[in-house]
């Protein structure tokens, strides 16, 4: 017997798949790098992903300094969703006009592959809705832990189980910072400078340190294991930027290590969740202590499968392309037998006053 054996998961038999076309919209740290691994995919062959369109704000500029052959750039959204594009990736961040254009793009038929933590914590609900009712997909893998797959990883992996508790390092930013001067002895400003120039960081690095990015990400993770919708202010965070480098000393001296670690845990009898972030001290050789520079880390608690890990590098370009192209290949294998996208419920809105911040254990 014969078989054809493929080792590149995007390398579909060009004569049996349909060809799958990308429109990108924002060309910044995550959407250049998308283009740059849609456009390498599969130099010999025919490529059944490819990439036709580019939309950004500087589209003349950008499309100078990086031609990309069989690429029409634009700075129209209609030009997209007029477009014969299958899939939208948006990677422009923010909600507005994200939002909008992501409503837009499912509207008009497409699916949509998304970086966009704020848009899904937000306004997921409608969005996978309304992909629904069109028959088409809303992905998301790249929103939550940059390259490691942990929407999958509880949304899909452990929809088996009941899960009961998540702690994770969802800050590449602040991790980045804080194993920094830990290592260097250097100040946090100049930490933050430093992940600033490798793409890590925020437009505004506050909404790192101050925990407003894993808020977002927090939420969307309650969504998917708890099937709460959780509203990103409602949990209590406390800012990263009040440490120094003598609080990092210390914790260094106890064999600990400081890290901004969200928590969500759901007791499910009192319908009570306790759900923080904030910056606390670690075991050092635990999973977030050895999590360093742009790493995150989870571990996701279940009623019968105990505790799972996850770790890998959560944000940068390269990182979070690995996620959408993932969430590309899905979309583009799903032509042939359908893979559902991970399902964001609705079922409880949570009053303020559940959430709690374990004060003791802050810094
Ligand atoms: N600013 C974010 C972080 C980018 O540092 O984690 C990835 O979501």
């Amino acid at each position: 017997m014969r078989e054809r054996v493929t080792a590149d998961p995007f390398a579909f038999d060009p004569f049996s798949s349909p060809c799958c076309r990308v429109a990108l919209l924002g060309f910044g740290t995550v959407g250049s790098a998308v283009a740059r691994r849609l456009t390498t995919l599969d130099s010999d062959r025919a490529p059944a992903i490819r990439l036709t369109h580019v939309l950004d704000r500087r589209a003349e500029e950008k499309r100078r300094h990086t031609p990309l052959a069989g690429v029409a750039w634009t700075t129209e959204i209609a030009d997209v969703l007029q477009s014969d594009a299958d899939v939208v990736v948006e990677a422009i961040g923010g909600v507005d006009p994200a939002v909008e254009w992501i409503r837009a793009a499912l509207a008009a038929g497409k699916s949509v592959v998304t970086a966009n933590k704020q848009a899904i914590a937000r306004h997921g609900a409608p969005l996978l809705a309304l992909a629904a009712r069109q028959g088409r997909q809303l992905r998301f893998e790249a929103a939550v832990g940059g390259a490691i797959p942990i929407v999958r990883a509880i949304g899909d992996g452990l929809a088996g189980d009941r899960i009961t508790r998540i702690d994770a390092i969802l800050n590449a930013t602040t991790n980045a910072v804080l194993s920094l001067v830990e290592e260097t002895g250097c100040s946090i400003d100049c930490a933050v400078r430093a992940a600033q120039a490798l793409g890590y960081a925020e437009a505004d690095p506050s909404a790192d340190l101050d925990g407003d990015d894993a808020r977002a990400k927090l939420a969307i993770l309650c969504a998917l294991a708890f099937g709460l919708r959780v509203d990103p202010s409602q949990i209590p965070a406390q800012s990263t930027a009040s440490i120094d480098g003598a609080d990092i000393a210390r914790a260094r001296a106890r064999g600990a290590a400081i890290r901004q670690i969200a928590h969500a845990d759901f007791d499910r009898a009192t319908s009570t969740l306790t759900a923080w972030v904030a910056p606390i001290e670690v075991p050092r050789e635990s999973i977030f202590g050895r999590a360093t520079g742009p790493q995150n880390a989870a571990i996701v608690a279940g009623e019968h499968s105990g505790e799972t890990g996850i770790f890998g590098v959560g944000a940068g370009g390269d990182a979070t392309a690995v996620a959408i192209l993932s969430d590309i290949a899905a979309i583009a294998r799903d032509k042939a037998a359908v893979v559902p996208a991970p399902v964001l419920d609705s079922a409880f809105h949570i009053p303020h006053s559940s959430f709690q911040i374990p004060v003791a254990e802050a810094v």
